[in-house]
């Protein structure tokens, strides 16, 4: 499936509204009240679907950018974040694109990068790697990036995803379409080669709900200095 086709169902207004209905990750919400200075923050949300992460970023005061590849999503998030910051800002800030391409930001733009739910959307192995290289380019040194991502074993819960041959951790998605599902280990190597170390150490987490099996690994990592 092409990047676009991947893309096309998060515009459905179900699946808007029930993203936009979600409170805030519980792992965003204490990392960002321990910042000393928040409005000293420029921080991108990235794949922020229907902005419970951005709305709670911007009501915190910190300096938001957010990002999804799906229209619907933006002009979900978009209207919620005018609500904050009036409409000018909200499109300044709230934007249309992929995470493959942040070309719009300028080399270490931002101080975090919060990465919930969105790497494992790569339809390739190629294209992982460029959404993490493009995320690196434009963290700042010393920066952070907070990952959640489906692991291997997520699936039905007796059936888990398979991998598709010839590939390492490419698997066969839940509707027609392909996730990237890393392990701990994966997740970490792959950081690492970029320059970031683990700030907590990262973890698998598993549930199972309605006989759906949900596999995620947490990470929070820092871009070293160069
Ligand atoms: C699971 S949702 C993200 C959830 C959100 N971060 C949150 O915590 O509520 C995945 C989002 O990634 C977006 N997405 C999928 N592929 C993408 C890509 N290549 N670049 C940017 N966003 C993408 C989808 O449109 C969707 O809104």
């Amino acid at each position: 499936m092409s990047p676009s086709d991947a893309i096309a169902p998060w515009n459905d207004p179900e699946r808007v509204r029930c993203f936009a209905s979600r409170d805030p990750d519980h792992r965003l919400v204490p990392l960002v009240d321990a910042l000393p200075d928040p409005q000293g923050v420029r921080v991108l949300d990235l794949g922020c679907a229907g902005g419970r992460n951005t709305v709670f970023l911007a009501e915190r005061g910190l300096d938001l950018f957010a990002l999804d590849a799906a229209e619907a999503m933006v002009a979900e998030t978009r209207a919620r974040v005018a609500g904050v910051l009036g409409e000018a800002q909200a499109e300044r800030r709230v934007v249309q694109g992929l995470m493959t391409d942040l070309s719009r930001w300028a080399d270490e733009t931002f101080h975090l990068v919060v990465a919930l739910g969105v790497y494992h959307q790569a339809q390739s192995e190629a294209e992982w790697f460029e959404a993490l290289a493009e995320t690196e380019r434009v963290l700042a040194y010393g920066g952070r990036v907070l990952v959640s991502n489906f692991a291997p074993g997520t699936g039905k819960s007796n059936e888990p995803l398979e991998l598709v041959e010839g590939t390492r951790f490419l698997y066969e998605g839940m509707h027609d379409d392909h996730l990237c599902l890393r392990d701990a280990d994966g997740l970490d190597a792959d950081f690492a080669e970029l320059g970031f170390v683990p700030e907590t150490p990262t973890c698998i987490v598993e549930r199972v709900v309605e006989e759906k099996r949900r596999v995620t690994v947490n990470a929070l990592y820092e871009k070293l200095p160069a």
